[in-house]
């Protein structure tokens, strides 16, 4: 049986662990969609074409090591605003969220775009303060707070900003703001939502 719970926001709200603790907890495939945009992005630092290297994509392209950089999110962040990139990527996020074993799919547009007709759609959102001393000490490699937020702030107004499938919550998409939530707190919050839709 199909069963897609579908989680968007924005960078460093929580998502992924959310998404990876769902995933676990219920036994669905978890798929981390920015990696595709990242595996893109790191094709075109290497010289390729923007859709010939989203055509290109592997599964294993995934597991590749380096796509964490602020170098590599830099020029994800940019691949996904050309909207044949999008549409190049759309095909693989959509059979993925059909597996029969359920999956969660944690980005951008899930719930609004790639599958909008997930059994369960979350939107994790914190405010930028709070994702930037995140982010900051998850980096740990010298660079100050301040630009953190800086760049947490500017790739919002990119992935707000852009034409296509910017982000944004789905209208039927249930709102968690981790800002004053332990994660486990997050995580019992989500983990109720998808049991209460889950078939009895
Ligand atoms: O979540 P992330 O930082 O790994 O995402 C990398 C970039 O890809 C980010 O700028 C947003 C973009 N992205 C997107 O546009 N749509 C998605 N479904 C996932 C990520």
């Amino acid at each position: 049986m199909a069963f897609t719970v579908a989680i968007d926001g924005p960078a460093a709200a929580g998502k992924g662990t959310i998404a990876r603790e769902i995933a676990a907890r219920f036994g669905f495939a978890y798929l981390d969609t920015g990696l595709l945009y990242r595996a893109t992005g790191r094709r075109v630092l290497d010289g390729m074409a923007p859709l010939a290297a989203a055509q290109a994509l592997r599964p294993e392209d995934l597991d590749a090591p380096g796509l964490r950089t602020a170098e590599v999110a830099e020029a994800a962040s940019h691949v996904a605003s050309d909207s044949e990139v999008r549409r190049a990527l759309v095909e693989f996020q959509r059979r993925f969220a059909r597996r029969d074993e359920g999956a969660v799919l944690d980005g951008r547009d899930i719930g609004t775009v790639i599958c909008p007709a997930a059994e369960v759609k979350l939107f994790v959102t914190a405010s930028p303060e709070v994702r930037a001393h995140r982010r900051h000490r998850e980096l740990d490699d010298g660079t100050s707070y301040e630009a953190v937020l800086e760049d947490v702030r500017r790739r919002d107004e990119r992935d707000m900003g852009r034409v296509d499938a910017p982000l944004r919550p789905a209208d039927d998409a249930h709102h968690i703001d981790t800002t004053d939530l332990t994660i486990d707190q997050a995580v019992a919050r989500s983990a109720a939502v998808v049991e209460a839709a889950l078939p009895h």
